[in-house]
């Protein structure tokens, strides 16, 4: 019997893998489930020590059957570094960075598109396409030019330049979309028969969450499996919140951590924070509303966060509050102060890895930090990478998949 499968986190039905569905028809999450009683019969802490440095070193509980799929740029195993000056002006124990902009293409995104591509490298898929607030795009673009796949990339029109140009690097046909990055998935949707897309959005598929995962292993591997408190995470589409908790459910499963689980913490920009909003109301009333764009007025700017309906607000708001964790909103300004914080540490922060840095001030007033907390912030982009930057060609800005058609006439079918 394989065992992989899939389970919905909602209503517990069972599929098989090949499905390669994200979602299932009650609306739930669906999550790879390993067999971990067979599993750390023969995966230890030990079995780990000395692999790779890649997040391919925990592949026992990743998702790819056959190793010779894998597509790899060499991601994951990214530095977790100790912020002494830094820690040494709150009333925190200890404050660490996890350096996540180290990730080929630049983003913590690499991770779920080395496994996400993979497993879709493993069943022969060759057209993959992603709505994107501008990391996952240039990641789908590296991976898939990697694998001999073509990549097709809808994003939001003031996406920082130089990521869509990252993407045109990479080969992808490049799209701008006038809207968000739902908008951009409605695209994607309305097409994904017609043009032979495979529809690697947020929670579409299970790779990208299994990938992301690897960021909780880490954590928990760097530091000797001596789990952290609190980690704070900038949060938009929910995977990367929503991987570490599977990591954490997994490791405590394999008997590798003890203890409550780290309490997680989502930042979103002012002017976008869904789940801000949603903490303030009840479960149910967000899953209820699921799918609807409940965000009119969006002002908050064009990064990774800015995500007003995420696919599965509801699992991402239960994982904040089983952990004991919260979610906050931090203004334009004070991100912008704090890239300069991170920055005169020898840090190059995103504006949503700076985000991480600018929340702990209202944390500690809010009383969501203890004194003897030990707490971890994720950057998960380069400043860099959201600089001014000039764009060779003119690029398409499409409506809908009707626009995009008139628009690319040769794409028909
Ligand atoms: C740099 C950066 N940080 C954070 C996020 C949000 O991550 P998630 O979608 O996993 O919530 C994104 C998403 O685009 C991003 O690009």
């Amino acid at each position: 019997m394989d065992s992989l499968r899939l389970t919905c986190t909602r209503c517990s039905k069972k599929m098989s893998i090949d499905s390669l569905q994200g979602r299932c028809d009650c609306g739930g999450t669906l999550f790879v489930e390993y067999d971990l009683e067979r599993i750390r019969r023969s995966f230890s802490k030990d079995t780990i020590y000395g692999r790779s440095a890649s997040l391919w070193r925990y592949h026992e509980i990743l998702p790819l059957r056959e190793q010779g799929a894998r597509v790899s740029l060499g991601e994951g195993w990214t530095p977790l570094i100790r912020m002494r000056a830094l820690e040494n002006k709150l009333p925190l124990r200890e404050l660490w960075l996890k350096r996540e902009e180290q990730n080929p293409t630049g983003s913590f995104k690499a991770r779920g598109f080395s496994v996400a591509v993979s497993l879709l490298n493993e069943r022969g898929y060759k057209k993959l396409a992603v709505p994107s607030n501008g990391n996952a795009a240039s990641s789908l673009a590296a991976y898939a030019a990697y694998a001999g796949m073509e990549a097709f990339v809808f994003l939001p029109k003031d996406t920082p330049t130089m990521i869509v140009q990252e993407c045109m690097l990479y080969g992808a046909q490049t799209y701008l979309v006038d809207g968000f990055i739902h908008d951009a998935s409605a695209i994607i949707t309305d097409g994904m028969e017609e043009q032979g897309w495979f529809h690697v959005g947020t929670l579409r598929e299970p790779g990208r969450v299994e990938g992301k995962k690897t960021m909780g292993l880490e954590v928990a591997e760097q530091l000797n499996w001596d789990m952290p408190d609190v980690i704070v995470y900038p949060t938009g589409g929910g995977s990367g919140i929503i991987g570490m908790w599977k990591a954490f459910k997994e490791l405590k499963e394999l008997g590798f951590i003890h203890g409550e689980l780290p309490r997680l913490i989502s930042v979103q920009e002012a002017g976008c924070q869904p789940l801000v909003d949603g903490m303030n109301k009840d479960i149910e009333s967000a899953e209820e509303e699921e799918g609807m764009h409940k965000v009119t007025a969006v002002t908050a700017s064009p990064t990774g966060m800015r995500v007003p309906n995420p696919p599965d607000e509801g699992l991402i708001l239960s994982i904040l509050l089983e952990t004991g964790g919260t979610a906050v909103a931090v203004s334009r300004e004070d991100i912008s102060t704090a890239q300069h914080v991170l920055g005169s540490q020898g840090i190059s922060s995103s504006p949503e890895g700076a985000a991480t840095w600018a929340a702990l001030s209202q944390l500690l007033e809010r009383g969501f930090l203890e004194r003897t907390d030990r707490v971890v912030l994720f950057n998960t982009s380069h400043a860099m990478k959201y600089l001014p930057g000039r764009i060779d060609r003119k690029i398409p800005v499409v409506k809908d998949y009707r626009d995009w058609l008139l628009q690319n006439a040769s794409h028909r079918g």
